[in-house]
């Protein structure tokens, strides 16, 4: 099951999605972290901050709404408090990273950069707005491709990936931008816009109005996405994918390296089964047996 991502050597291709363990010590009394291939932390900010008014989660048929806001506890207390236990981890540990300007941005990869807990860098880009002009920079590939530039500068050797929204018209012009500006793999997807409506009230039941929606509502999108930019994209440049959305068993971790993932993340599915990532790499490993597949990577993108 072991596979190479980014240039980094994963015990098995399944990675928790960011936002969704914490900073994997809320998830280390339900199973041994050691025994997935990576997880990616929450997203963490210069500053602290506290999030969204709630409520800020609900539930749909098929998944859920999120509108946290990137709470968390900044860079100072992630390194204080959380780095221990992350750097005891064979795991892969990717710090999600995300800022209002790109100069918070650096600072929080040029803080974590040497430390040798720190594996690689998810760069958020689906957040706020930059300083220049209140554009929101994970849709506009100039912007893409210019904070990615000067993020992968900052990572140094440390693999740089670049989380893709998928609201927008064209996913692939953002990958491209990311590749461009020196990405050296994507993550896809991250939650689409959505809202909910409380009929009594007649007002949205989340307090920020709208959410993200991930869960398996999302999943046959997710792996259209991750399709198309590995086939567009990523393929081309020689780019690993870590593809996410709705992966709850097996099977759908299957159909994402199919589609052209190198490695999955497994996000909402977490919340109703907690070691649900650890149920999904052993149901990959009887996959894999029962098909004869030896390495993983001859999974990715083998879609007839
Ligand atoms: C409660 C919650 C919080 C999340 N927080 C973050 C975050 O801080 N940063 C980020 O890049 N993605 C965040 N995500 C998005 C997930 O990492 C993932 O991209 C998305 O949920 C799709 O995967 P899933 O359907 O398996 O959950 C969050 C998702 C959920 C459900």
């Amino acid at each position: 099951m072991s596979t190479n991502f980014a240039g980094l050597r994963l015990a098995n291709p399944i990675f928790l999605a960011s936002g969704t363990c914490g900073y994997a010590d809320e998830l280390a009394d339900f199973f041994d972290l050691k025994s997935l291939g990576g997880l990616v932390t929450k997203s963490i900010t210069l500053h602290p901050r506290p999030g969204n008014p709630t409520p800020r989660i609900v539930e749909t048929d098929s998944g859920m709404l999120n509108a946290i806001g990137l709470a968390n506890i900044g860079l100072e207390a992630f390194i204080r408090e959380k780095i221990p236990l992350l750097a005891s981890l064979p795991t892969a540990v990717f710090v999600n990273v995300a800022g209002r300007t790109v100069e918070e941005y650096l600072a929080v990869i040029e803080r974590l950069a040497p430390l040798e807990a720190v594996d690689g860098f998810e760069l958020n880009i689906s957040c706020p707005n930059v300083k220049q002009g209140g554009i929101t920079f994970g849709t506009d590939p100039k912007l893409i491709e210019e904070i990615t530039r000067q993020a992968k500068k900052a990572a140094g050797v440390k693999p740089l990936m670049v989380k893709l929204t998928p609201t927008v018209t064209d996913i692939s012009a953002a990958a491209r931008a990311a590749i461009q500006g020196g990405a050296d793999a994507l993550s896809l997807v991250n939650t689409f816009t959505a809202m909910v409506i409380d009929i009594e009230t007649r007002k949205p039941v989340l307090a920020n109005r709208t959410g993200g929606l991930s869960g398996p509502a999302v999943k046959p999108i997710a792996v259209y996405l991750v399709h198309k930019v590995y086939t567009e994209a990523a393929r081309p440049a020689g780019i690993p994918l870590l593809g996410m959305g709705g992966i709850r068993t097996a099977s759908d971790a299957v159909e994402f390296l199919l589609a052209g993932a190198s490695a999955v993340a497994v996000g909402t599915a977490t919340f109703i089964q907690p070691d649900a990532a650890v149920r999904i790499r052993q149901g990959l490993e009887t996959y894999c047996r029962a098909h004869r597949i030896s390495h993983i990577a001859d999974l990715t993108g083998a879609l007839r």
